[in-house]
């Protein structure tokens, strides 16, 4: 799962790098796009494997997941209503990296290593 998140980083990364060159509004699209996408398929790549290693706190984590598509998908509607990123976005993806990657994920490694 390691190498998901660096990925997701990276795309994230790779947005704001985008956002701060002030590319074009389709360029920024595009690392939207690829960032929802891998951002779903890593949320279920997650969810696979906690399931296997029978993670007792699954349920909860599924919750926050759809709570973070949840907020993604509106960040994502209103980039497409108004046509620029906000810095609202970037701030509730560094929430996001900080928050769930570096503290509620750490939670399910921990059990995957006892
Ligand atoms: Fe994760
Ligand atoms: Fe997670």
């Amino acid at each position: 799962m390691n190498q998901e998140h660096k990925q997701l980083i990276s795309l994230m990364n790779r947005l704001h790098e985008e956002y701060s060159a002030k590319a074009d509004r389709s360029v920024l699209k595009q690392c939207v796009e690829s960032l929802v996408d891998y951002t779903m398929e890593h949320f279920r790549d997650e969810e696979e494997y906690m399931a296997r290693i029978q993670y007792p706190k699954l349920e909860t984590h599924k919750i926050i997941h759809a709570d973070l598509i949840r907020k993604l998908q509106g960040h994502v509607q209103s980039f497409k209503t108004e046509g620029q990123l906000k810095q609202e976005f970037f701030d509730f993806l560094q929430l996001w990296l900080s928050a769930h990657i570096r503290g509620i994920d750490m939670q399910y490694a921990q059990h995957s290593k006892a």
